[in-house]
């Protein structure tokens, strides 16, 4: 049975020389556990994931196969972003695929937001099993478990475990973060020279623009969350927000409303904007956002996205409201 527990002895890493320390440690498991197979890792570009990579491109290179799926629910920039650090600058062996139409296409006319959840992660698992089959020789498959996903003390996660892998791809298992927490997490990615916007990013679903294009997805509204999403990314660096709210983002709701631009009757969607800090994503408070900002983000969403003609603020703690629309 393998040892879930953090050792009581291993000191919080909190520092360079710390994560230097664990970095040189877990290169040297690495090497022992795996030798000279290859290792399989769904690479999202989230935190846990991007760092797992980073640790066993340093150990092993080319013999860790990266697979980025693109389901086309990711944030504007996502899917270049892991290509162009992963591939082209660490020069890992990534596998990119595009599966925008087929997550599109399973996904079109379905409402009810447990089914949506159901289906991309039911999608997401059997597309990595069928790049899983075009690879030889795959013996292992990395994951980015954190200590929290063991100890199950919060809603995250389902998108970095590729449990449901069908029996004769149960591989065995390379989780070199297991013991950490996500801060840990945080100061190791730095060390291993990931980007500030890839390590310090704010918690995102696994399954992504899909819960906050709500409703039935359509490609006109998921394209008004990914762009709005982008103004709001944008604005919050630009003011000193990023970093300081724990999680902010847009969600296009299913309906129209009238409004009118340019002397023109328009009848077009609205955008929600949150902004919400929390410790644990149980309980969470609304963000004072400057009355000034929200004007100015208003300003630009409806003047930039397309099919956009309303902005809300949504003033709502959880409990009432959960986080997410969905
Ligand atoms: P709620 O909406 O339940 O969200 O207040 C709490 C936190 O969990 C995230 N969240 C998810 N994460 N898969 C995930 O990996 C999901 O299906 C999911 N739903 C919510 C949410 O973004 C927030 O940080």
């Amino acid at each position: 049975m393998t040892n879930n527990k953090r050792p009581e002895q291993m000191a919080r890493i909190d520092n360079a020389s710390l994560a230097q320390k664990f970095i040189q440690e877990q290169i040297a498991a690495i090497k022992a556990q795996v030798g000279d197979k290859k290792v399989l890792l769904a690479l999202s570009g989230g935190v846990d994931s991007s760092v797992v990579a980073a640790l066993l491109i340093k150990a092993i290179g080319k013999n860790l196969v990266c697979v980025h799926v693109n389901h086309g629910l990711l944030r504007k920039g996502e899917p270049e972003q892991v290509v162009e650090v992963f591939r082209n600058q660490m020069n890992a062996n990534l596998v990119y695929v595009d599966a925008v139409d087929r997550f599109l296409d399973k996904l079109a006319g379905v409402a009810e937001p447990e089914k949506k959840r159901k289906i991309i992660g039911a999608e997401f698992i059997r597309v990595f099993e069928e790049e899983a089959r075009k690879q030889d020789d795959i013996e292992f498959l990395a994951q980015g478990t954190i200590y929290p996903d063991i100890l199950e003390s919060g809603p995250v996660k389902a998108h970095h475990n590729v449990g449901g892998l069908p029996e004769d791809l149960r591989f065995e298992l390379v989780e070199p973060l297991k013991f950490l927490y996500k801060d840990e997490v945080r100061v190791v990615g730095k060390e291993l020279g990931l980007p500030d916007n890839m390590v310090y990013r704010q918690p995102f679903p696994g399954p992504g623009l899909g819960v906050r294009c709500l409703g039935a997805i359509t490609r006109d509204r998921l394209e008004a969350v990914r762009e709005s999403d982008a103004i709001l990314r944008e604005e919050f660096a630009k003011n000193g927000l990023e970093g300081k709210v724990w999680q902010y983002f847009t969600v296009v709701p299913d309906f129209k409303s009238v409004g009118v631009k340019e002397g023109k009757r328009t009848f077009e969607y609205p955008v929600i904007l949150r902004a919400v800090n929390t410790k644990d994503a149980m309980t969470a408070t609304v963000e004072d956002v400057p009355f000034a900002l929200l004007q100015h983000i208003t300003d630009r969403i409806t003047k930039e996205v397309k099919g956009v003609n309303r902005v809300l603020y949504d003033l709502t703690p959880k409990p009432c409201g959960t986080i997410e629309w969905e």
